[in-house]
């Protein structure tokens, strides 16, 4: 069996104020893999997806792509694994949009031709070309969902971790959007309450709650556990339920 491409080994994180974060969190993810990570608010999912980049470092052992996630590693890490935060005010921080997409790309040693023209490209897709001059304060916040995921595509990174991609989108953005997801190449990692999603794109899910992970399977064998779901503040998601969800 290969190597997994993401590699979390008994991570344990409190945050600086004392509340509790993550508790040994072990956890592997294949090449490949589309990762749901669920669970009610509060239950330690961006908690742990910080960790996968070095932007909150705990206790225990993190390797990406074979490399451990501590200091002096943050760039070749961040190469590889593209991040779109929660919150899109976390991600934007450039006058304009178009500054902000090719930040990265330029950042890491693309030249400004190829930099410009995945910019553009990437844009164009997401529906932001025209947004491009405006600035990234004055979006809309679905805008800013959709430029926080551009900035992470146009790096092209083999690992995608996504918390909350399709919250705030409309109808139409929504499923171009999973689309854009399910299509692509790098392993990706979606911490999420939208089961629906998770059935149609993930191959796996992970259950968590109070920083630990609780249960996992595939979204059709943990979805069918109505009672585990409640008890951790979920639903059965209604694609699901006609088939006689236990
Ligand atoms: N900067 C912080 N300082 C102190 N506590 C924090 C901080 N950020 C998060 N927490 C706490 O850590 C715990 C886990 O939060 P986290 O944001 O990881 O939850 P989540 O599963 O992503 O929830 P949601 O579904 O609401 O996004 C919560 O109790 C939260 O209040
Ligand atoms: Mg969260």
């Amino acid at each position: 069996m290969n190597p997994a491409i993401i590699d979390i080994r008994e991570l344990s994180y409190q945050y600086p104020d004392g509340t509790p974060g993550l508790n040994s969190v072990s956890l592997q993810v294949e090449e490949g893999d589309c990762l749901a990570i669920v669970g009610p608010n509060g239950a330690g999912k961006s908690t742990l997806l910080r960790h996968l980049n070095g932007v909150l470092r705990g206790q225990g052992k993190i390797r990406v792509a074979g490399i451990a996630v501590e200091r002096g590693r943050l760039g070749a890490v961040r190469r590889r694994v593209g991040m779109v935060f929660q919150n899109p005010d976390h991600q934007l921080f450039m006058p304009t949009l178009m500054d902000d997409v090719l930040f990265g790309p330029l950042n890491f040693g693309l030249g400004e031709a190829e930099a410009w023209e995945r910019a553009e490209a990437v844009m164009r897709e997401l529906g932001l070309w025209e947004l491009r001059q405006r600035s990234p304060l004055h979006l809309s916040l679905g805008e800013k969902k959709k430029a926080a995921l551009a900035t992470v595509l146009v790096m092209r990174p083999e690992i995608v971790v996504l918390d909350e991609p399709l919250v705030s989108l409309d109808p139409g953005s929504r499923r171009r959007l999973l689309e854009r997801i399910n299509n692509l190449a790098a392993t990706r990692v979606i911490a999420t309450h939208d089961l629906e999603m998770v059935v149609r794109i993930c191959n796996r899910v992970v259950l968590m709650n109070h920083g630990m992970l609780v249960s996992e399977g595939t979204p059709r064998e943990l979805f069918a556990r109505k009672e585990l779901l409640e008890a951790n503040d979920l639903e059965v998601p209604s694609c699901l339920q006609k088939q006689g969800a236990r």
